[in-house]
């Protein structure tokens, strides 16, 4: 077993762990988070569903590995590959994540599991996975990249907002166990970013013929507005490596304007008028639906 923690001066300055392992580095922000884990001298261990796409990263100083986040052999094989190479994984980010974006009507069953699988299970059994080690060396950091949309909640995101308040639920339950072993966990939450994300949103145009069709078009409208407005992904990569450095490390950290301005203002302001304010931003929302020509009834529901 090759024991390389501290191997870096300038990690070593900070007192923070070396080995990092990071989901979902093919492209974002956990591509950027990658690069500059390793530049700041971590041990940086870069995963992606295709190793084809981290070849850049190979080429930084990352080691790099296939992972998808949803597959328990695939978890399970590489934590174990890191605890005999380097004793141990010391700080994992859990980056790897997309937006099932669509009417919470519409969106099928396996859709929204699929949503869960990624955005939660994945993270939650990475972290359980890395914790004995964590725990047995008396340190650890675990960081995940949350959202603004796991604090608040918008129209034709009810399964991405789902899965992004059970992470955040998730990890502030693992926070408050972990701490007293050394352990630090964190959430991320940026706002808009300009990712490859919007692209990586599987099927919102299937619903725009729908019953909903008129809140997916403004939806449509509003990500192609934000989203290239948003923070860059090397800001978001910098925040995440803020929790991964910081001396006391925070539970939350906001990413961009719009989190900063929007997560506070959706606590403090009564429902009524923080719901107010959201159907401002979606018009359709204000208007009467039109009564669908003919509601099926079910069997035996009326005499
Ligand atoms: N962009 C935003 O506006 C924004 C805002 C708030 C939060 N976030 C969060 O930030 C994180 C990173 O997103 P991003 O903006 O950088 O978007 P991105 O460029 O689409 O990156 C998402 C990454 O997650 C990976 N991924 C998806 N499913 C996976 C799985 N099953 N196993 C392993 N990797 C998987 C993708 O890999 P593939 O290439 O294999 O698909 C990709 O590398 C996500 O958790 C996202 O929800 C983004």
């Amino acid at each position: 077993m090759k024991d390389v923690r501290g191997s870096s001066d300038s990690t070593r300055a900070w007192g923070v762990p070396p080995v990092v392992l990071i989901t979902g580095c093919s492209s974002g922000i956990g591509r950027a988070v990658a690069r500059q884990a390793v530049s700041a001298g971590f041990t940086t261990v870069a995963t992606a569903r295709d190793p084809r796409t981290l070849r850049e990263l190979q080429a930084a100083g990352c080691v790099v590995r296939p992972l998808d986040v949803t597959d328990d052999a695939a978890r399970r094989g590489l934590v174990a590959e890191l605890d005999e190479t380097y004793g141990g994984v010391d700080a994992l980010v859990n980056n790897a994540g997309y937006g099932e974006l669509g009417p919470f009507e519409e969106v099928p069953p396996d859709r929204w599991e699929r949503q869960f699988r990624t955005n939660v299970f994945g993270p939650v059994a990475l972290a359980q996975l890395v914790l004995p080690g964590m725990r047995a060396r008396g340190h650890g950091r675990i960081v995940s990249v949350s959202s603004m949309a796991g604090e608040l909640v918008l129209p034709v995101g009810a399964a991405y907002h789902g899965s992004k308040f059970a992470l955040e639920a998730a990890m502030e339950g693992l926070w408050l166990e972990a701490r007293r072993f050394g352990i630090e966990v964190s959430l991320v939450q940026p706002g808009a970013v300009n990712s490859n994300w919007g692209d990586n949103v599987p099927a919102l145009k299937e619903y725009a013929s729908g019953v909903y069709g008129e809140l997916v078009a403004e939806m449509t409208e509003q990500m192609a507005r934000r989203l290239p407005r948003g923070s860059s992904v090397e800001h978001a990569a910098s925040v995440v490596l803020r929790a991964l450095t910081d001396r006391r490390p925070r539970l939350r950290y906001r990413v961009g304007v719009d989190a900063h301005v929007l997560l506070p203002l959706s606590r403090v302001l009564p429902a009524r008028v923080w719901t107010a304010w959201v159907r401002k931003q979606f018009p359709s929302m204000r208007r009467p639906a039109p009564r669908p020509a003919h509601t099926p009834v079910p069997d035996g529901a009326r005499p």
